[in-house]
Parts: structure tokens; sequence; C-alpha cells
């Protein structure tokens, strides 16, 4: 690939180029600023890559996602999470004897501390689980002092282990503190997926059986979350790691990130926004028209997405796995109703068809979600339990490239010069 050259006033600078396994190419521009006194102006880093990832791919434009070389499509079909957790981590797929060890070591981690429980009941109840999450997360690391340093391998792999056992039962508990209900324990008998469930739904005064309908939704729905790039969750993770923070602290800062209603806060806010037009009974046509007046904030939820100008191959899984969950336990919801009929009607429409805005992974998954018997306030957290080992591959990539540097960007400075002090008299 031929270096790229940048031309300003008389002075003149070659960047090296380097081209990504896929063909992507990107321009070094390392020397920019020492070289020519400039730097790169690129808001919401729509045309800027950090540093070289291996960790999962995406062609936007062909609406392709990739975990370590594999589809996503073939992974959601056919692996389990944990298995998944283990290839985005390592970068292979475990074989036998290493997936079951690795499970051993998730499944020996699965209890928090009994004195953890307090913290629980130190929020309000009516605290949204996505705060608690991230508290809870960041608290974590002051029960683990000897495995905190980022530098120690073997450290951070326990760690990350910690995290992957511990999440389930940590969103479970403040489930349960949140409706009044006794906490339940893990159970290492059962499954990641299984597992989490029944600390969820399960009651110590009745025997509970996770349904295998449910529990296959929830594994393929963990799969589809848990990585996608360098998004605004991930790049949070690698910056606060990049200062040397250790991984609780990083994970918990993607956790915050993960919230806003602009990333996956999206899944709460599109079931908000589908109860509100059945509630409402507004028509989609309607509903469609205000998403595109520049003048009403409204944004179709759910719809769009930086990088995928073509469906995002998530979403295509999950409304066929929406569709199917219904049918298999018998719920008619009136709410994928409005989705399929707001899909069809968006992607018919000039103003979405010309910005390539496509349903993203938020769309349908609200609705298996509900149909699961989770409160909408937890779709969040549900996506950061899946994120989470995208997350610890993302953080552990930078912690082990020797070639990392703290995250600190530039910035092009627009307010006053220089000025002098004036007293508050005189103001
Ligand atoms: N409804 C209506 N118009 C939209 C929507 C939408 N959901 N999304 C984008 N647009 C329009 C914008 O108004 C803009 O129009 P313009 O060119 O006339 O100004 C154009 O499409 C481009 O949109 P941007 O906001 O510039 O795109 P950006 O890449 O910055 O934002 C985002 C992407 C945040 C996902 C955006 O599409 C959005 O707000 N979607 C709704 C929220 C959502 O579903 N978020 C989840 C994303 S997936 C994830 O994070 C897990």
């Amino acid at each position: 690939m031929p270096d790229a050259v940048i031309r300003h006033g008389d002075k003149e600078l070659t960047l090296p180029t380097y081209v990504g396994t896929e063909g992507e190419t990107a321009v070094d521009i390392g020397k920019l600023r020492t070289e020519m006194g400039m730097v790169t102006l690129d808001k919401g880093f729509g045309n800027t890559a950090e540093g070289h990832s291996t960790v999962s791919y995406i062609d936007g434009e062909s609406g392709i996602l990739r975990y370590r070389g594999y589809s996503i499509e073939q992974l959601a079909e056919s692996a389990t999470f944990l298995e998944v957790a283990y290839l985005l981590q390592y970068g292979e797929l475990p074989n036998k004897a290493e997936l079951e060890s690795y499970v051993e070591a998730i499944t020996l981690h699965t209890l928090l501390r009994e004195d953890v429980k307090h913290l629980f009941e130190a929020f309000p109840n009516t605290a949204h689980p996505m705060q608690i999450l991230a508290s809870a997360t960041s608290a974590l690391a002051t029960y683990y002092p000897d495995a905190l340093d980022p530098l120690d391998a073997d450290a951070v792999d326990i760690s990350s282990r910690r995290l992957i056992a511990k999440t389930p039962t940590m969103i479970a508990w403040s489930y349960k503190y949140s409706v009044h209900q006794p906490y339940v324990y893990p159970d290492n008998d059962l499954d990641y997926s299984s597992n989490f469930l029944k600390m969820m739904f399960s009651v110590p005064a009745e025997d509970y059986a996770p349904d295998p309908v449910l529990t296959n939704a929830l594994n393929m729905l963990l799969i589809l979350h848990a990585d996608h790039g360098q998004n605004c969750s991930a790049s949070a993770v690698r910056l606060v790691g990049s200062g040397h923070a250790n991984i609780f602290s990083s994970v918990a800062a993607g956790i915050h990130a993960l919230s806003g209603p602009l990333h996956g806060g999206a899944n709460q806010a599109v079931l908000e926004m589908l109860e509100g037009i059945y509630a409402s009974g507004e028509d989609i046509d309607t509903v469609v028209k205000r998403a595109k007046d520049k003048s009403d904030p409204f944004r179709l939820m759910g719809f769009g997405h930086r990088v995928y100008k073509n469906f995002d191959p998530r979403a295509r899984i999950i409304k066929k796995a929406a569709e199917d969950v219904l049918d298999a336990l018998g719920v008619d919801d009136p709410l994928l109703d409005i989705a399929l009929r707001l899909e069809e009607v968006a992607l018919s429409d000039e103003y979405f068809v010309e910005r390539n805005l496509y349903p993203n992974v938020d769309f349908y998954s609200g609705i298996i979600y509900r149909a699961m018997g989770f409160p909408t306030d937890m779709f969040t957290v549900l996506f950061a339990l899946g994120r989470l080992p995208g997350w610890l591959a993302q953080w552990r990539e930078l912690a082990a490239d020797p070639s990392t540097r703290i995250f600190r960007p530039r910035q092009l400075y627009t307010g006053e010069p220089l000025r002098d002090y004036v007293s508050i008299e005189d103001r």
C-alpha cells in the first residue's frame, strides 16, 4: 500500500498507511503535529482508529459482524455464551478440556461475599439497575486487592473470571432487592443462562425449572451482544484502562457509557416507545412522520447506527428469534406487531432509505426480554451482561500491547484568548 502524502502551505509530510486483514486502510497521522503543527479534527471519532484490534470485525456496508473471524450467525446458532466469552478473551475457540476447565473456573466464582448484600440495600429500591450494576462492579474491586494489578496477567485473568461469574448474581440480587424478595443463591449445577434465570425468577417457596426456550434465547442474545469493536462503551473501557486503572473500574466505566439511550439504553427506550404507541393508539405513519421532523426531538429508537449502513446482522437474527420465542411461549404481544409495522413503514420511507437507517440490535431484543418476564428497566443490564466478555477482551488486548499509550486526545481550542482578571466589583 503506497504511503499517503499531506500538503499544507509549503510543508509536505509522507504518512505511512496500513492495511487490515479485511482490506481496510488506515493512515498513521502520529507525526502530524510534531512535523506540521496540526492535529486532526474528527467529531465523534467517525474516522479515527485508536489502534489495532483482533477481537471483532464489522463491515457496516455489508452488514457483517465476526468475533475473532467467526460469523455471529454461526456462533449464535451453535455456541454457548461461555464458549464465546473464552473465544473473545483468548482468541481461539476452546477445545473440550479447555471449555470444561473454563466453565468450572467461572462456576467456582458465582457467589458474592455475604457483605455485598448490604450494598444493594443501600440503594433506594427504585434505583435504576444500571446505576446499581456500575456501583457494585466498582465495589467488587475492593474485595480483591491482590488481583488488581493491570500488568499482572494472572491477576487480570482471575479478575476477568470473577467478573463474568459474579455479574449475573449482582444483577439478580439487585432485582430481588427491588421487588422485596429473598436473594436466590447461584446453583452451580446449572448452565450460565439457566442459573441466571433461576436467580432472577425463582422464590424459595416454590420449585423452579428454567424453560429451555428462554434459556436458549438468553444464551443467543448474550452471544449477539458480546462484542462490537470500538463502540462508545468499549472505548470507555479502553480509555480508562489506558491509564492503568484496574479492570473492575474500567468495566464500571463501560457500564456507565452503555447506559445512555443512544447506546445500550436504547433497548429500554425502544420498549417504552412501543408501549407509548400502543397506549396512545397513535398510528404508525404519524410516528414515522414525527421521527423525520427535525423540529421534534423524537427519534425512532432502535433505528440507525454509526457503523451499519445496512441491516444490523444481529437485528436480523433477533427479529426471527422474537417471533419464534413468542410462538413457542404462546404469547401474542401487540408490541411485536407494532414493531414489525414500524419497520415496514420506515424501511420504505425515503428519509430512512436515503440515510441508510435500519433496525439495530436493540429494536427487537426488548420484545424477547419482556416475554421472558424481565422488567423494562432491566433490559440494559442484560446488554451489559452480554457485552462483558467483549469489554474484558478489549481491555486485555490493550493491556497486553507494549505499544499502548495513555489515551489523550488533542482539542481545537476555540475559547477566549488571554485576558486580565477583573475584580468582582468591576464585573
Ligand atoms: N430516527 C430518525 N432519524 C434518525 C435516526 C433515528 N433513529 N437515527 C439517525 N437519524 C438521522 C439524523 O437525524 C441524521 O439526519 P440528517 O442527516 O438529516 O441530519 C442522520 O440520520 C444521521 O444521524 P446521526 O445522528 O448523524 O448518526 P450517528 O451515527 O451520529 O448516530 C445513532 C447513530 C446514535 C445510533 C442514531 O442513529 C440514533 O440516535 N438512533 C436511535 C438510538 C438507538 O437506537 N441507539 C442504539 C444504537 S446501537 C447500540 O449502540 C447498541
